[in-house]
């Protein structure tokens, strides 16, 4: 397991969501009240970006279709039919830089 660096706080501020890419993946790195959470990027519904969705608290909605995810541990929160949760990521801010543990 690596340290990833992603960005800096400044890049992400609270209420935001930015898509980086680390390790060979896509993923949504979002700042909740100042807390970092990371998931993969990639709805598991049928491939859209979640960064060019919408961010309502801890809850993306894809752009799509409106299936709607937890940021802080990709679990599905609505979605009518069954699709998979996301896979979500350790993050860690040292110094004002965002790491992932990928
Ligand atoms: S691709 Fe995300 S809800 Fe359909």
């Amino acid at each position: 397991m690596g340290k990833i660096i992603v960005g800096k706080t400044s890049d992400i501020l609270p209420g935001k969501m930015q898509k980086v890419t680390a390790d060979g993946k896509e993923i949504l790195v979002a700042n909740i009240n100042g807390n970092y959470y990371a998931t993969d990027d990639t709805c598991t519904h049928a491939g859209a970006s979640l960064s060019e969705g919408s961010l309502d608290g801890n809850v993306v909605t894809c752009g799509w279709h409106g299936a709607k995810f937890d940021c802080a541990t990709g679990k599905l929160s609505a979605f009518p039919a069954k699709i998979k949760d996301l896979r979500s990521y350790k993050v860690v801010v040292e110094s004002d830089n965002v790491f992932l543990e990928v």
